[in-house]
């Protein structure tokens, strides 16, 4: 990473504020479903409480539009973070103002403030200078570890590197570095695996990844596009008709450069997006008219298995299905068993794949396990994220 680190600047005594990624699932009482981006963040709250600084955390949750929603705030999460560190972490229901200012007087070295979400102020997401100054004034140096929040110019997450040092934190420096490997020097052979409903949201990652990987397993409901390209009838499955042309050319230019392409040869039939609809197996040749892909069949994972257990670089966003409905996850889950099995570097990016390879049981098999949603998928698009760009160069 050629950017400045925790690791390059003295933090001893100083108010460290720190962007975390802290938008985590809450449940209807408020409970944290999913503590992964809290974990991921303790490496940088650890090393800076260590080393004397008084931490300051700030954090987005949800998109409450610039008001306060009594459901998003960080009360919960202040509660789940405590637990996880093991020690008590203080919350003040605002970000700004009086109260916090009080607040972080009152910080001593070695001991943690959440503030409240930056999103209940319309400044936050609007990059408004005097709101990103009037964050900067809480602290003595910027710490931004909030990867999954780096493709947004917010005022906490880019406005804000204007007025004070600003270095990444272990979290940011470790999804940098990680996808600067995957897309520089991969071992090969490199496979791409990527699924999610729509190809038009990844039609970047795939024109980047064609540059770079030798095998693209494609499935979930993007494939039905390809799959139309091919010249194949997807019966009533989701497509996107004005991409099928897009489809076709990816399809050619993978075919140019020699990159190993393969779609779903079966698939799990429905004719309604239901769980408690009836399911078929099909051919990809004989998708009924009247019915809709809802995920990859057996032969399809066989194949893909078969493409992946000599590669060396595994790289998959997305899934193979309808996979937020149990019936319609199993050939994701099953992918996501295979991938666990190869001895590869294994990144995973993406929220649904994430929770693919968690419930497989074999999350902790994997090299990676990106926090970034939107984050990630700008970064393989080959774009700059404006919150990695607003930090200090090395
Ligand atoms: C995410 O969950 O992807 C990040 O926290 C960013 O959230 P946003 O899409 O609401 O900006």
């Amino acid at each position: 990473m050629n950017k400045r680190s925790v690791r390059d600047v003295d933090v001893a005594g100083k108010r460290v504020l720190v962007r975390v990624d802290f938008n985590v699932p809450l449940d209807a009482e408020g409970h944290v479903t999913d503590s992964t981006r809290l974990r991921e963040s303790l490496p940088t709250i650890r090393y800076l409480l260590e080393r004397g600084a008084r931490v300051i955390l700030m954090s987005h949750l949800g998109r409450p539009k610039g008001r306060v929603d009594e459901r998003l705030r960080l009360a919960p999460v202040a509660l789940e973070l405590s637990r996880l560190l093991g020690m008590p972490v203080a919350y003040v229901k605002e970000c700004v103002g009086p109260d916090v200012e009080q607040a972080v007087a009152t910080l001593e070295p070695g001991q943690v403030l959440l503030l409240e979400n930056l999103r209940f102020h319309p400044e936050e997401e609007a990059n408004d200078p005097a709101f990103a100054r009037q964050l900067a004034r809480l602290g003595d140096l910027y710490v931004n570890d909030a990867f999954g929040t780096a493709h947004r110019a917010h005022a906490s997450t880019e406005g804000i590197a204007h007025y004070l040092p600003a270095v990444a934190g272990l979290l940011m420096e470790r999804e940098l570095d990680t996808f600067a490997r995957l897309m520089e020097r991969p071992e090969r052979p490199f496979a791409a695996i990527i699924g999610g409903a729509k190809v038009s949201t990844k039609i970047g990652v795939l024109e980047q990844l064609l540059d770079k990987v030798d095998r693209l397993l494609i499935g979930g409901g993007m494939a039905n596009t390809f799959l139309l390209a091919e010249g194949k009838e997807v019966g009533r499955s989701l497509v996107e008709p004005d991409k099928v042309e897009v489809a076709r050319r990816l399809l050619e230019r993978a075919r140019d450069k020699q990159v190993t392409v393969l779609l779903p040869v079966d698939a799990v039939v429905v004719d309604r997006i239901e769980g408690e609809a009836p399911r078929r197996l099909v051919s990809i040749d004989a998708v009924p008219p009247d019915l809709m892909i809802v995920d990859i069949g057996p032969a399809t994972v066989e194949q893909f298995a078969a493409a992946l257990h000599d590669a060396r670089t595994i790289l998959w966003n997305g899934p193979m299905g309808v996979f937020e409905l149990p019936p319609f996850a199993e050939g994701t889950r099953k992918l996501a068993a295979v991938v666990g099995q190869t001895g590869a570097v294994t990144v995973i990016g993406g929220g649904d794949t994430v929770a693919a390879v968690e419930q497989a049981g074999v999350a902790d098999r994997m090299t990676h396990i990106s926090t970034g949603g939107g984050a990630t998928l700008e970064l393989l698009e080959g774009r700059t994220l404006p919150g990695v760009a607003a930090l200090q160069d090395r």
